[in-house]
């Protein structure tokens, strides 16, 4: 025989199927052995195990298997966010490699919520109220769906959202057909004014009817807008039933999901516009086997989870947003799933090099602008050879920008108080920098809210009219304000800002400091009003290398630079490992101080202008 009859001869063992081998999970019996256009296999979940995804797959003509991956599973264990996030997104074949190596991820198929600025996004959101979900569990319902209508409004997208609540009967306590069903504050009032006791004298589980109510919502809304309008094709649908599934009367769930699929017309080119999610939160017997019914189905996706509580639901939630699609330059967006990298937490975040050897750091404050410290620049080399990365320095998402204008304060000079013994003085240590080109927006790459802007005024959702003493008093509100910083290697640090009397206690410790600062006759020569001071109690401290960098807070799931920083007292990264932080030795009293941009206004303004839309002072 030829060697080349000799490997045919192989062939048999892998079955000359249309569609790769589906593999066969753990705990799964699997029927049907046949892999080619049409063929079905069957799976079922052997001893007392659950099955969750397809019981039933069908070979299709696009060379891939229907419906979603089989799993079996304990009947009464809950999901873990970081188990769930990759089975919503792109790394799902990743986690099941193991027992499905060939799967190819299907390009273009909606696996998420589209978060995107054109169209429209209807969210329905159903709570279960029936007896077998106790009045504990219902708040946590409530208290989850809140939660999620407010992060999914933090994105200024068009969104209604649909309220039902639901036991024997179905109680529709906001359609989408309601003006106020697109108004945040109007929707979390419903929410909180839901009462379980509505449903006291029917409390059987109709999950029919809850769904068929989503169904005529949608028959109203196709007959409002005209059924080939674009306005009604164009808006994708949502649907997220938090329950303990359970269904006892009605007849069965599924028939609605499929009315609900026939007008929504979807099919495999629109299967993008429908996410049924079923979800149980909470110390809840749950039945998988409905949940898992409910739950649309598509390839490598799975859209029905027990999680146990609101935190682990608001982790998952953030992975079934999929905001690739919101490519302009909406300001202060940064991921707050515990899974994200750390540039996706904070896609702001810049590295300078003004020098071959030194760092600074920076921040976008648009698509071409960054914002940073003065005293990066002292002594750089030819401002031709500076560089700002974007995006990620560590990954592929990461892009070298040449700067086309620096715009460095003028008053900044380190020298200015030398003759009153002050070494090294930091006043108006801000600058700008202006990038050869813009930035190309994505979940990596992103500016941050600067306050006293349109842009932050949209984002911390204030009527318009408001003015920079506005959110300088809803920012820096209290004595002791959480804020964060970056540190060199990306994480997210914590420190408090202080105002008032605390901001006079924590600037005391430079007189204290002899060493830095031998002759000193008045604090104030040297932290001015200028400066934001943390470094009290548990904070981080910033490290050489990390200056110019966003002083950071976050309000309503976005996120707003308050200042940048510049310069402290001391350096807890030692020269060796830039990654470890030592405690100040004893003696030592840290504190750090950051460029206040409420004070820098008119500055700001003035090198801006055009750029960002600022507000009144
Ligand atoms: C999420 O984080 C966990 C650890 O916290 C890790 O094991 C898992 O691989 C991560 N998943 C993704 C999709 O990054
Ligand atoms: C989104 O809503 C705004 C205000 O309601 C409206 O002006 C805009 O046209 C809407 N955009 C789309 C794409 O529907
Ligand atoms: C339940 O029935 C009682 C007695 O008929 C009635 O008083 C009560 O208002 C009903 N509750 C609701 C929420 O309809
Ligand atoms: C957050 O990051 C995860 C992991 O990269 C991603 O799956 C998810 O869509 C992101 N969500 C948002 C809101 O950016
Ligand atoms: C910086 O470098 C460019 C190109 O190498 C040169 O044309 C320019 O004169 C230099 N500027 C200074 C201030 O040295
Ligand atoms: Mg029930």
């Amino acid at each position: 025989m030829d060697p080349l009859m000799a490997f045919l001869c192989l062939l048999p063992l892998y079955p000359a199927g249309h569609c790769p081998n589906p593999g066969i999970s753990v705990g799964a019996v699997r029927t049907g052995s046949r892999f080619g256009l049409g063929d079905k296999v069957s799976y079922r979940c052997s001893s007392n195990l659950v099955l969750t995804g397809s019981a039933e797959r069908e070979c299709q003509s696009n060379g891939a298997w229907s419906g979603t991956e089989p799993i079996c599973r304990q009947p009464y264990s809950y999901d873990f966010p970081e188990d769930v996030a990759p089975a919503l997104g792109t790394s799902f074949s990743h986690l099941l490699g193991a027992t499905n190596p060939t799967q190819k991820k299907t390009k273009g198929v909606g696996r998420k919520i589209h978060i995107q600025r054109s169209g429209h996004l209807n969210l329905y959101l159903l709570l279960d109220a029936s007896q077998s979900v106790a009045e504990d569990d219902f708040q946590i319902f409530k208290e989850s769906a809140i939660l999620m209508v407010d992060r999914i409004f933090s994105f200024e997208i068009n969104v209604s959202v649909a309220i039902i609540t639901f036991a024997s009967k179905p109680q529709v306590v906001m359609s989408v057909l309601y003006d106020n069903s697109r108004d945040v504050t109007e929707v979390i009032n419903s929410l909180n004014n839901i009462n379980y006791k509505d449903h006291e004298n029917g409390t059987g589980t109709n999950t029919y009817a809850a769904l068929n109510s989503v169904h005529i919502m949608m028959n109203n809304q196709m007959q409002r807008l005209g059924m080939k309008t674009a306005a009604w094709q164009e808006i994708r649908h949502a649907i997220i039933l938090l329950t303990d599934g359970k269904s006892n009367m009605g007849g069965s769930p599924k028939l609605a999901v499929d009315n609900i699929r026939e007008i929504l017309n979807i099919n495999q080119q629109r299967s993008d516009y429908l996410d049924i999610y079923a979800i149980g939160v909470g110390k809840l017997d749950v039945d998988w086997r409905e949940l898992n019914e409910l739950g649309s189905k598509k390839d490598g996706e799975r859209h029905a989870f027990i999680l146990q509580d609101t935190e682990a639901l608001y982790q998952v939630f953030e992975h079934m947003l999929d905001v690739s699609q919101l490519t302009d330059t909406i300001c202060g967006v940064g991921n707050m799933s515990a899974n994200a990298s750390v540039q996706e937490r904070t896609p702001w975040h810049v590295t300078i090099k003004p020098r071959s050897q030194e760092t600074c750091r920076g921040a976008l404050i648009s698509d071409q602008w960054v914002l940073t410290a003065a005293h990066c620049f002292r002594n750089a080399e030819n401002s031709s050879l500076w560089r700002v990365n974007v995006g990620d320095p560590n990954s592929q998402w990461g892009k070298d920008f040449s700067i086309e204008k620096a715009v460095i304060s003028s008053g900044f000079d380190v020298f200015a108080k030398k003759d009153q013994g002050i070494r090294e003085f930091y006043g108006d240590d801000i600058a700008l920098l202006k990038l050869a080109e813009k930035v190309k927006m994505s979940t990596h790459a992103r500016p941050i809210c600067l306050p006293c802007t349109v842009e932050a005024n949209l984002a911390l959702r204030r009527p318009p009219g408001s003015t920079c003493r506005d959110h300088e008093s809803e920012l820096l509100n209290k004595l002791s304000i959480p804020a964060y910083f970056v540190s060199l290697n990306g994480n997210k640090m914590n420190i408090n800002l202080k105002t008032g009397t605390e901001w006079i206690s924590c600037i005391k410790a430079v007189s204290q400091d002899k060493t830095t600062f031998p002759d000193l006759k008045d604090v104030r020569e040297v932290v001015t009003d200028q400066f934001l001071c943390s470094g009290m109690e548990k904070d981080d401290n910033p490290c050489r290398g990390e200056s110019g960098g966003a002083v950071f807070l976050e309000r309503r799931h976005r996120f707003f630079q308050v200042g940048l920083v510049s310069w402290g007292l001391y350096n807890p990264c030692g020269k060796s490992n830039k990654n470890s932080r030592q405690r100040a030795p004893k003696g030592k009293i840290p504190r750090d101080f950051h460029i206040n941009l409420f004070r820098l206004q008119p500055w700001l303004r003035q090198h801006l202008e055009g750029i960002l839309n600022f507000l009144p002072l």
